[in-house]
């Protein structure tokens, strides 16, 4: 509680009092600022919304699904409840069920792995890339049996896995784009490279909504009706219920909010390279290992991961000095306890030392020259 928190106190000219301890001079990110500029604009959307009475898979929804179809690239987008259960009913649109293997690397959020088992499928975990942190063709290959039903190729940290190179392998791809929307490759924005893709909008992601949201996208018009049936009890008229489905919707509030903000992600996008260019520049690369954009990619870094044996010192150091900072996933999904059945017998020789040595440091499309060259100097000082 911030009343409890004793030292200096700053008060806001609103008579507001917080700790100086609540600030931290560079945050890992930055969900606030950006939206400063579009806060007129925000409550207009809430207020239409409000008026209009219609609150869950209404105008708005429709709007923003062809809206951030157009703006993927893709035919489709369906919007739904959140960027887990938009994995699960994909794979379902894909047919995938019981008996069937689906592969998905273990170096990711959490959430990747556990959208399979409510299909019925195994989740069968594979290694990443050491430079790009994502599926490869060979990571792929590797882990595929006849009962291979597709591949979850996972976009972490914005980076842009291979996908068309992985779907030759003769299995469909669902790319997991919970991190990747405004990024780019040469063959196009992820959300419309694979079979099959998801979205999240969590509040902190690259494109976030003021509560939970996702979206499934597809050019495939057969696909984007099942998963239309599945987001609402597997009904296609709300009277007869043809298949098992879900109740996964994407709220009018939601949807209108994400709406005024689709038109800056480009924008956004912009200032995040352009605080990994602030990163460059200030010299983190001759101290730690930096994130590598996939060939042809342009990443719009939703984390920035950076490598080093001494994670953890630089974690301690950059506390001290009031950085945010954070070991995403230390322990990889293949080893969570819930996913015990499934993933033991896994080798990831690359997850298991990524696990180790990765660290995300402050990124946001905000982030100035003048807070990264703080964040440089302090990460210089440990371990110098
Ligand atoms: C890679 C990845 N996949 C899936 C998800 C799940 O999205 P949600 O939190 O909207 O369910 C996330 C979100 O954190 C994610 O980062």
């Amino acid at each position: 509680m911030r009343g409890a928190v004793s030292g200096p106190r700053i008060r806001f000219r609103s008579g507001v009092r917080v700790s100086f301890r609540d600030f931290m001079p560079v945050p890992l990110f930055d969900t606030k600022t950006p939206l400063e500029p579009l806060h007129a604009e925000l409550r207009a959307a809430i207020d239409s919304v409000l008026t209009s009475g219609a609150f869950v898979l209404g105008p708005e929804v429709e709007a923003f699904e062809r809206e951030f179809a157009a703006y993927l690239g893709a035919g489709h987008a369906v919007g739904v409840a959140n960027g887990t259960e938009a994995i699960t009913i994909a794979l379902k649109a894909l047919g995938v069920g019981p008996g069937d293997e689906v592969i998905v690397p273990s170096f990711t959020f959490y959430a990747s792995a556990e959208a399979i088992p409510p299909t019925g499928a195994t989740p069968v975990f594979c290694d990443v890339d050491p430079d790009t942190f994502c599926v490869t063709p060979d990571t792929v290959r590797a882990v595929m049996t006849p009962r291979t039903k597709a591949i979850i190729a996972v976009h972490l940290f914005g980076n842009v896995a291979p996908v068309k190179e992985i779907e030759a392998l003769g299995v469909p791809v669902l790319e997991d784009a919970a991190q990747a929307a405004g990024s780019r490759s040469e063959q196009g924005r992820p959300g419309a490279l694979g079979t099959i893709a998801t979205f999240s909008f969590f509040p902190s992601k690259n494109l976030g909504a003021m509560g939970d949201g996702g979206a499934v996208t597809t050019n495939d018009a057969e696909l984007a009706a099942k998963v239309q049936m599945l987001r609402f009890h597997g009904s296609h008229d709300k009277v007869t219920f043809d298949l098992v489905g879900h109740n996964s919707r994407l709220d009018e509030m939601q949807a209108a909010l994400l709406r005024v903000q689709l038109p800056l992600l480009d924008d956004w996008s912009e200032g995040r390279r352009a605080a990994a260019g602030y990163y460059a520049e200030a010299g983190l690369g001759e101290l730690v290992t930096l994130p590598n954009a996939a060939p042809g990619a342009e990443p719009a870094w939703h984390l920035y991961v950076i490598l080093h044996d001494r994670v953890d010192d630089v974690a301690a150091a950059l506390g001290q000095a009031r950085i945010g900072s954070k070991v995403y996933y230390r322990v990889p999904a293949h080893q969570q306890p819930a996913m015990r059945e499934w993933g033991d017998s896994a080798e990831l020789p690359v997850t298991a030392k990524l696990a180790q040595t990765h660290l995300a440091i402050p990124l946001s499309p905000v982030l100035s020259r003048e807070q990264a060259a703080e964040v440089v100097g302090a990460i210089r000082s440990t371990l110098s």
